[in-house]
This record gives structure tokens, C-alpha cells and sequence, in this order.
């Protein structure tokens, strides 16, 4: 099948193209390369590469030239980024996925919509994790911006019968992600020696899914997913703490490079999803955070400095000084 994949440049689509390219399949990619794509993760693919914005209507017919289906990862991505500059959020996750569709819906594609267990906004502490008719109560700009892409998708399905489905993934970790997220930016930080800035107490909780699991759950919607249906794809649950001790154990930084900062505004405690929906479809994860993921992504980043150390710009230390640099004086 020949496959548009949307944000193919970034983390996430990066390992989705690596996966269809190995099957066989075709792939086209459209890509804007804000500051997280990087064709760099691309590199050895056979695949298109078009590089533009998902919210022009021209690039995204262009790019989808013969394809079967769309595959929408193309997103402004970090929460932290959405606190400091919303708009561009809306632009991206939610006009962005709508020119997508109306493309998909005037030509008949099957589109895929990859979002975030984030629009179900924070469970309580042994609450049972959310399943796909859970209600929609997104805390931060980046998840409310999903939910908004998400309500498009379901909106086309039932007004213009596009055979679209969701997909809901937990946070993802593996190589090749931006350093700006939690593992990334605390593994690189932990080699540099540099401070490890923990937000609040640290006792907020998320399930951590290796990109592979992911990208194997969106195949299968993909290709198994029924119109309008929404499937969460779910890690292995984790406090922050227990995770920062974990890359400091694989890393052997110090514990004192750990700073308890101000926390985030908004912050979700909690998040966590039941995927009894995908496993029913076959779904079922390879790799286990505890045993072998954080330690095998912790070996990359060790090995692979010439893919990273170039990404710690000047755009990238700006963004860090607003970021934290009042937060780490602060402690
Ligand atoms: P990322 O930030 O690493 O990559 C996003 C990619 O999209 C980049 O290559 C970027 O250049 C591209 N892009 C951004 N705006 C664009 C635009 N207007 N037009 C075309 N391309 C554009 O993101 P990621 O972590 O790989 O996430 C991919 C998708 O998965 C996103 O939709 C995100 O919401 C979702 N998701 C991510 C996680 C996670 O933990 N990272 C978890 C669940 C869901
Ligand atoms: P993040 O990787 O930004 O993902 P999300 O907020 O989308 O779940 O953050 C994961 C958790 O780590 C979240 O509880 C916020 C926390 N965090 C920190 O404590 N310090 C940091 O510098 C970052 C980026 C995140």
C-alpha cells in the first residue's frame, strides 16, 4: 500500500516509516520540519519526502499522490511548548488534521489519526484506567488541541463517511526523540552532568510505551481499525521519581544533579488507559519499560551523541532558558 505519513521526520513517524518500509509498503512523507523533525531519522529509508505543512491544503495534495491512506503524526507535540505559545498548536493539531480529512474525504483515503491518552485529562489515583468512551477533558493547550483534532476526525466519519479512525498512545519513549520530553532531556542532561529539574514533588504518574508498541498499534488500526473507531494504546505505568532514579541508574549520574522545580501549571497527575479494545484486534507490547527499554534507550543516547548534541542548539538553549532557567535559580 502506498502510505502518506504525516510528521514522518519526527520521533514517533519516524519509527512508523522505519516499520512500513520493512514490510514493503510505499511510503510518502509530509513533513514541515519545525525544530523536532529531523530528516537525519529518516536516513536509509526508502520513502517521498515532501517537505511542508499539513495545514496547506496544495502540499498536503501533492504529497498525497497516489496514496491509499493517511497517516496523521504530524503535531505541535510538548505541552511545555503549548504553555508558552498556544497558537500554533491550534494551526497544526487541529486545522492542520481538518485539511487532512477534507483531503481524505474527497478522495476516499482511510485516514488514521494519531492523538494522545493526554485528552482524557488526569484520573484520580487508583482510579481504573480510561477507556475509549471515558469523556474528553484535556487540561493543557497540546491536549486540548488533540481533542480538537480528535472531534474533526469523529465529525467526518459520521457527517462525510470518511473511513477515519483514532488512535490514543501513552507516553512514548525510544531513540530518536527530540530532547525535550522527560527521557530525553533527562538522559542527555544526566550525561552532560547537567541538572535533572523534576516539576513538583515528582509523584505525577504516566505509562511509558516503547515507539516500536505504539507504531505496531497504529499499523493495526491502520489496517484493522473500524470508521469512527478510537483504540488506546497503554504502557507500563510509572511515578516520576521511579523514572528519573531508573536513568540515573543506567546513566550513573549523580543523584544530585536532581532539582525539585516549580511545577508545571495545569499539571496532570495521572494518566492511564485501558487497551483491551487493540488487544482484542491482536495488539500486544514487545518491549518492557523495567526490562530493557529505559536501559536500551539509555544505551542510544549514550552511543549516538552525534545524533543529539547537534539538536542543543541556540533556538534549543533559548527555549530551555525560558523554560527553566528562572525555575533552576529559583532552587
Ligand atoms: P514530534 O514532535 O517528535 O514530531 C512531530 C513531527 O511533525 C515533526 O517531524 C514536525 O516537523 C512535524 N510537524 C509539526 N507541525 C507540522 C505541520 N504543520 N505540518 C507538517 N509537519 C509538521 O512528535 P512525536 O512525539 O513523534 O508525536 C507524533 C504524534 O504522536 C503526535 O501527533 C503526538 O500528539 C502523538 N503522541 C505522542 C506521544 C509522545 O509521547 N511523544 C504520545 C502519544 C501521542
Ligand atoms: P513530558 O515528557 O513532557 O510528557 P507529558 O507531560 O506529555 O506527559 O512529561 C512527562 C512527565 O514528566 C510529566 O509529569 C511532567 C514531568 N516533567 C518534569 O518533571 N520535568 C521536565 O523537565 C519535563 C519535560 C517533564
Amino acid at each position: 500500500m502506498r502510505v502518506l505519513v504525516t510528521g514522518g521526520a519526527g520521533f514517533i513517524g519516524s519509527h512508523f516509516v522505519r516499520r512500513l518500509v520493512a514490510q514493503g509498503d510505499e511510503v510518502v512523507v509530509l513533513d514541515k520540519l519545525t525544530y523536532a523533525g529531523n530528516r537525519a531519522n529518516l536516513a536509509g529509508l526508502e520513502h517521498e519526502f515532501h517537505q511542508g505543512d499539513i495545514a496547506d491544503p496544495v502540499a498536503v495534495a501533492q504529497a498525497a499522490k497516489g496514496c491509499a491512506a493517511i497517516v496523521n503524526f504530524a503535531a505541535e507535540s510538548h505541552v511545555d511548548r503549548s504553555i508558552l505559545g498556544p497558537a500554533e498548536f491550534i494551526t497544526t493539531d487541529v486545522l492542520g488534521t481538518q485539511v487532512l480529512l477534507t483531503h481524505a474525504r474527497d478522495r476516499g483515503l482511510r485516514f488514521v489519526q494519531v492523538s494522545t491518552d493526554e485528552v482524557y485529562g488526569d484520573i484520580p489515583l487508583g482510579a481504573s484506567p480510561s477507556t475509549e468512551d471515558a469523556p474528553i477533558r484535556a487540561s493543557s493547550p497540546y491536549s486540548a488541541s488533540k481533542a480538537g483534532g480528535d472531534l474533526q476526525v469523529l465529525a467526518y466519519v459520521r457527517t462525510f463517511g470518511v473511513n477515519a479512525s483514532i488512535t490514543r498512545g501513552a507516553n512514548t519513549y525510544g531513540s530518536h526523540q527530540f530532547p525535550e520530553k522527560l527521557l530525553p532531556l533527562f538522559i542527555t542532561n544526566a550525561l552532560d552532568g547537567l541538572q535533572l529539574p523534576v516539576y513538583g514533588d515528582g509523584k505525577q504518574r504516566r505509562e511509558w510505551l516503547h515507539a516500536e508498541d505504539h507504531c505496531a498499534g497504529v499499523e493495526l488500526v491502520l489496517r484493522e481499525g473500524e470508521p469512527g473507531g478510537v483504540y488506546n494504546v497503554s504502557g507500563q505505568e510509572r511515578e516520576n521519581m521511579d523514572v528519573v532514579r531508573g536513568i540515573l541508574d543506567h546513566t550513573g549520574a549523580s543523584p544530585d544533579l536532581v532539582r525539585h522545580v516549580e511545577d508545571r501549571p495545569g499539571h496532570d497527575r495521572r494518566y492511564a488507559v485501558d487497551s483491551s479494545k487493540l488487544r482484542a484486534l491482536g495488539w500486544s507490547p514487545s518491549h518492557s519499560f523495567g526490562s530493557g527499554g529505559l536501559a536500551d534507550t539509555v544505551a542510544w543516547y549514550r552511543e549516538n551523541r552525534d545524533w543529539w548534541e547537534p539538536l542543543k542548539s541556540d533556538e534549543y538553549k533559548a527555549y530551555y532558558a525560558e523554560q527553566y532557567a528562572s525555575r533552576l535559580d529559583e532552587s
